[in-house]
């Protein structure tokens, strides 16, 4: 309701659909089409523009179905429903989108392809979690494998429709200032953020069982870490660009066993002021003994063992309960060599993904006046809302367009989620045998001591602690 949906109303709202689209949604909820439309209406209307285009609205509802399937339940006439509706439809684009428990994921493939609705023109999309370990997401792959090719396969992951992320292959590689200076000679360190303001409410279910690491390092910031530090693909086409991300994973330094306690920090917020500390979050389930060890902050210094990169640290760091809510990409640069002013600092490259997507560069300016030559670092600052009138269109919406288009360029290929989990899962493991608590940080503060110490111990600092 709050994303999906309002995803495929702004691609019809821009003419991505064709007029023989159909919406179908599936739950268990025993709902007809008239009530799943009642449903959307009174639902979706507060995501979306409605009122501007009211007979646009209504042929958006007219697309829209609803069949009742229990995956995995003994019932299984839904999917005769499901089948009926699609019958002499063979011929189109079937794109079954499993916003559902990732255990579902093989028996809802299985049970589709009993049902004989499995076409060589349809796709498969798959949300996160992709398994909560490197086995698990191997076992999710070969069971949809099992069903479905590998480039009829989508895994989504939402960063990757952002802008300011797509934005990053333009800058490296439709210009030509930045990409000699993209290395190890010029860059002294790069910081990854995702960080965020919301805790956890209602959803202990799933984040006791998931963590920081799992829930936002796992997949989003990797994923930003390889855009950042991918080497220039050949060509712009869908393999050319995975493969070089998955050479950045495969390049990471394993941190493993005690190491994990110098590149590693863990934090979990707690009360201050209104706000609840993590264990006192309503959630649908009461916290157990095992609440108190999740991570809801961590902060990662990770390595890329390659040329380009060697010595650079990629700095990762996400939080819940955070003070702002702001996910960026920020390229540090080297000092000048020999330094004839006083008070100069780096250049800095920050890419900000939310709020206001834009690109700033710090540079060294002299500030006005006719003393002393006082240094001051300004931004170049692109921001692509006021620069472009354009809608900046949601992550969801760039990637539903591009399975319609059978575009995978931005969706994660089977080894590259592999390739994450691999790196992720030694970190996990030194997680569960070490018997310390991760570091209790006040929500609403910036994470805990130990994330600044990451930093703070080769004489490096957040970027908005210098800011
Ligand atoms: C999701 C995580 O993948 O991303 C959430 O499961 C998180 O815990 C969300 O809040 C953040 O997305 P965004 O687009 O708001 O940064």
């Amino acid at each position: 309701m709050r994303k999906l949906l309002p995803a495929l109303y702004h691609c019809d709202r821009d003419g991505r659909l064709s007029p023989a689209t159909r919406v179908i949604a599936m739950s268990r909820g025993g709902l007809t089409d008239a009530d799943f439309r009642g449903k959307v209406d009174a639902e979706v209307r507060a995501f979306v523009p409605v009122d501007d285009d009211p007979s646009g609205w209504e042929r958006f509802l007219g697309r829209l179905h609803h069949v009742s399937v229990d995956v995995g339940g003994a019932d299984g006439s839904g999917w005769h429903d499901l089948a009926a509706l699609l019958a002499g439809h063979e011929d189109r684009d079937r794109v079954f989108y499993l916003a559902s428990p990732p255990r579902t994921f093989g028996p809802f493939c299985r049970e589709l392809a009993a049902a004989g609705l499995v076409t060589p023109r349809s796709r498969v999309v798959l949300e996160k979690p992709l398994g909560h370990d490197l086995p698990s997401a191997q076992r999710i792959n070969d069971e949809v494998g099992a069903i479905f090719d590998e480039r009829q396969i989508f895994r989504i992951d939402h960063y990757l429709g952002k802008e300011t992320v797509q934005n990053l292959l333009v800058l490296r590689f439709a210009n030509a200032f930045l990409e000699p200076i993209w290395n190890s000679l010029w860059i002294d360190h790069v910081q990854i953020t995702a960080a965020e303001t919301v805790g956890t409410p209602g959803r202990r279910g799933y984040y006791d069982h998931a963590g920081a690491l799992r829930d936002m390092v796992q997949n989003h910031l990797l994923q930003l870490l390889t855009l950042t530090a991918m080497e220039p693909p050949a060509r712009n086409d869908r393999e050319a660009i995975r493969d070089e991300k998955v050479k950045v994973l495969q390049a990471l330094r394993p941190i493993a066993g005690t190491e994990a306690g110098r590149f590693t920090v863990r934090g979990q917020y707690t009360g201050a002021g209104d706000l609840p500390g993590y264990l006192d979050e309503p959630g649908s389930t009461p916290p157990t003994e095992g609440s108190r060890r999740v991570e809801t902050f961590t902060a990662i210094r990770a390595e890329i063992r390659n040329w380009r990169w060697a010595g650079v640290p990629f700095y990762l760091r996400t939080g819940k309960r955070m003070p702002y809510r702001r996910s960026e990409i920020v390229v540090q640069f080297k000092d000048v060599p020999h330094s004839i002013f006083p008070g100069g600092s780096p250049n800095r490259l920050v890419l900000r993904l939310q709020p206001e997507e834009g690109i700033e560069l710090h540079i060294m300016a002299k500030e006005p006046g006719a003393g002393e030559v006082t240094l001051k670092p300004v931004p170049l600052a692109l921001s692509f809302g006021k620069t472009f009138s354009n809608r900046v269109p949601e992550a969801y919406e760039r990637l539903l367009t591009d399975v319609l288009a059978g575009n995978p360029t931005l969706f994660m290929r089977r080894d590259e989620v592999e390739a994450a989990w691999r790196w992720i899962d030694p970190i996990l493991d030194a997680w569960r045998a070490d018997p310390a608590l991760p570091e209790p940080y006040p929500a609403g503060t910036t994470g805990p001591a130990g994330a600044h110490e990451l930093l703070g111990r080769s004489g490096r600092a957040w970027h908005e602690e210098e800011l």
